[in-house]
């Protein structure tokens, strides 16, 4: 198996109007690389100043105590679930409308994931959670899919009536807000990805994790770093999940300078969207309610015909996506767990009748007006 090269992104920008946008984000990069020159010249590596500011920042951005960066948003997930005392035996309830990396992150903590339907919003199911919960039941994951909120009071009802703790996974979601306050700070604890292709992202990998509670906190800051208080003293042996300390340099630039206007250029994007494509009977355009504050991470709506539409629309040069045409219940790797065809049909139908345009920053209104007719014509 190959590692990745810079061939799948150069694949990509085959398109005229591209999903990735890493090019004209980082044409800038000289003033990042002096910042990164700082660091190498202090021969500040490992977590250091860096890494610290962005916890602050992050922590500031998402309304909580403290933020613990980390090496992923999978590394998030998964260290969330650890310090839970999740484990083998032990069962996750989460949606199987979700990106490999929730699932992934259960199963390596050691535990089963138990899956749930989602709704018509893509988000998890809550009216089916109760039905799931068992006496094996440590946490609850739900997804704020594409930077839209979850049902956050219904679930922090759930929690609540069967103590059971939620983990958010917000990696779509930095800045989302559900009645205003920010998506991450709901559960026990959030969990974020610096990914390239999120919409805070750094240089390769990070991640961050932000909660109120000190003792989750200082439990995290030491099993993300070999559980270690010092040199020469091991409190816990245990893993290395640091957040780099060259991607914080970069993460902290963004969150300075573009976190803002790449949230504000998205939703604004997304509501031209929304404009254009209402009227279109063969598309079910997502509703979008007044308490929510949706991020859009992706722009996606479900629409008949939909492999022929993303055909056509690649064939005019916009790299319109499927995210993700089969439901973690039904992944090759989720054999073992029994599941079958038909368990959670909203799931199994969002899979087979999504698609997802580029709305990141880049793409001018223009490019949203022509490709929201060129969706027109194509049904016509
Ligand atoms: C919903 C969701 N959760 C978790 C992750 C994992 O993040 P990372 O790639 O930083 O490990 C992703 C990444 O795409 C994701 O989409």
């Amino acid at each position: 198996m190959k590692n990745f090269y810079p061939e799948q992104y150069i694949r990509d920008n085959n398109y005229q109007i591209n999903h990735n946008y890493l090019k004209e984000q980082f044409s800038d990069c000289d003033e990042i690389l002096l910042k990164i020159k700082e660091v190498i010249n202090n021969s500040d590596y490992t977590l250091g100043k860096s890494v610290d500011e962005v916890e602050s920042l992050i922590a500031k951005e998402c309304q909580t105590k403290y933020a613990i960066g980390v090496g992923s948003g999978t590394d998030a997930l998964m260290l969330s679930l650890k310090v839970l005392g999740v484990g083998p035996g032990d069962e996750v309830i989460t949606s199987t409308y979700t990106f490999y990396a929730t699932v992934g992150a259960i199963v390596t903590a050691g535990a089963k994931p138990i899956f749930c339907d989602c709704k018509e919003d893509y988000n998890i199911d809550v009216d089916k959670i109760e039905s799931k919960i068992s006496a094996k039941t440590k946490a609850i994951i739900p997804i704020h899919w594409t930077g839209k909120p979850c049902d956050m009071i219904r679930l922090k009802e759930i929690s609540q009536k069967f103590t059971i703790p939620i983990v958010e996974d917000a990696c779509h979601a930095l800045q989302a807000e559900y009645f205003g306050q920010r998506c991450g700070s709901f559960g026990d604890l959030g969990c974020f990805s610096f990914h390239p292709l999120k919409n805070l992202n750094v240089w390769g990998d990070g991640g961050i994790i932000v909660t109120d509670n000190k003792s989750y906190s200082d439990q995290l800051k030491l099993i993300r770093n070999h559980g270690l208080i010092d040199r020469d003293t091991c409190l816990q042996f245990s893993y290395n999940s640091r957040l780099d300390t060259i991607q914080a340099v970069v993460a902290k630039h963004l969150i300075e300078n573009k976190l803002l206007h790449i949230t504000k250029t998205r939703i604004e994007n997304a509501k031209l969207y929304d404009q254009f494509l209402t009227d279109i009977p063969e598309i079910n355009v997502q509703k979008r309610l007044p308490h929510n504050k949706e991020v859009f991470h992706l722009y996606t709506f479900q629409a008949k015909q939909r492999n022929k539409l993303a055909s056509y629309l690649q064939e005019k040069g916009i790299d319109a996506k499927i995210h993700y045409p089969i439901p973690m219940h039904m992944q090759p790797a989720a054999k073992r767990f029994n599941y079958k065809k038909g368990d959670f049909p909203v799931a199994e139908k969002l899979c087979a009748s999504t698609i997802s345009l580029p709305v990141h920053e880049y793409v001018k209104k223009e490019a949203i007006y022509y490709i929201s007719n060129l969706i027109k014509e194509f049904f016509k």
